[in-house]
């Protein structure tokens, strides 16, 4: 299959947004578990389009987008502009959507709270932000571009970026259920740095699902 790999531009937003919300339970569309596209893709997408839009990457094949990775070189940096702008933009877009008045969207909301309280989403985010300040996310739909050297094409394109840059190293966090996509982080050189179980999906599947949280030294 031909396709090109090229740097992310504003006129690619929807399609980015669009993919996202496509992969948005390891793969499969949102709506498994969320009812709320918009939200979904700004929580997901928001930061690394409109503000480090520079660090991301899309893969065009038949003339439209199909594929993307999005980076980010300085996590920390990340997570104060997600806290600070937003956070409360998601806020008022999910009020705006409906998204509080989706029965399906409580039921996930519970399980999220239920696996705060279990300590599941505790990471040694000081150890591995600093270690490893770079991240990504990385995602391919409509499902039969897959498997067909793309994402490998996305991920080494980064990395060039990242060396570029001198970047220490470069992490992400994936599950046990995205199956090709450890298949391409284990084969890029990723390991694992932390391990542990994720229940907030136990109403949608009976797979005993492992959050996996990976890095590469650069
Ligand atoms: C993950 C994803 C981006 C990978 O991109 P891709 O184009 O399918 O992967 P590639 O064809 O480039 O394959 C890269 C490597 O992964 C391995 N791989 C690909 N598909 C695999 C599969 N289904 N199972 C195991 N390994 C797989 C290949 O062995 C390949 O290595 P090799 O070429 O050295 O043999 C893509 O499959 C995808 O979007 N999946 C659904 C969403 C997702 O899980 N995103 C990641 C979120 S953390």
């Amino acid at each position: 299959m031909e396709f090109r790999i090229r740097k992310y531009e504003l006129k690619d937003r929807e399609s980015v947004r669009w993919i996202c919300c496509e992969t948005g339970f390891m793969g499969e569309p949102v709506e498994n578990y969320f009812i709320g596209r918009e939200s979904f893709a700004e929580m997901w997408s928001g930061y690394w389009t409109d503000y480090e839009p520079e660090s991301c990457l899309v893969a065009e094949a038949g003339g439209r987008v199909v594929g993307y990775l999005l980076g980010c070189l300085d996590t920390n940096k990340q997570a104060r502009i997600f806290q600070k702008e937003i956070q409360p933009k998601l806020f008022r877009m999910a009020l705006k959507e409906g998204d509080f008045r989706r029965w399906k969207n409580w039921r996930y909301f519970y399980r999220v709270f239920r696996s705060a309280r279990r300590g599941e989403f505790k990471e040694p985010r000081e150890t591995v932000n600093a270690e490893y300040p770079a991240h990504l996310h990385t995602n391919i739909a409509p499902p039969e571009y897959r498997g067909k050297g793309m994402g490998k094409a996305l991920m080494q394109g980064y990395l060039a970026y990242l060396r570029e840059r001198q970047i220490p190293g470069v992490h992400l966090v994936t599950t046990s259920r995205n199956r090709a996509a450890l298949g391409l982080y284990y084969r890029t050189g990723f390991q694992d740095l932390f391990r542990g179980p994720l229940t907030c999906y136990d109403h949608i599947t009976p797979e005993p699902i492992e959050k996996i949280g990976m890095g590469l030294k650069l």
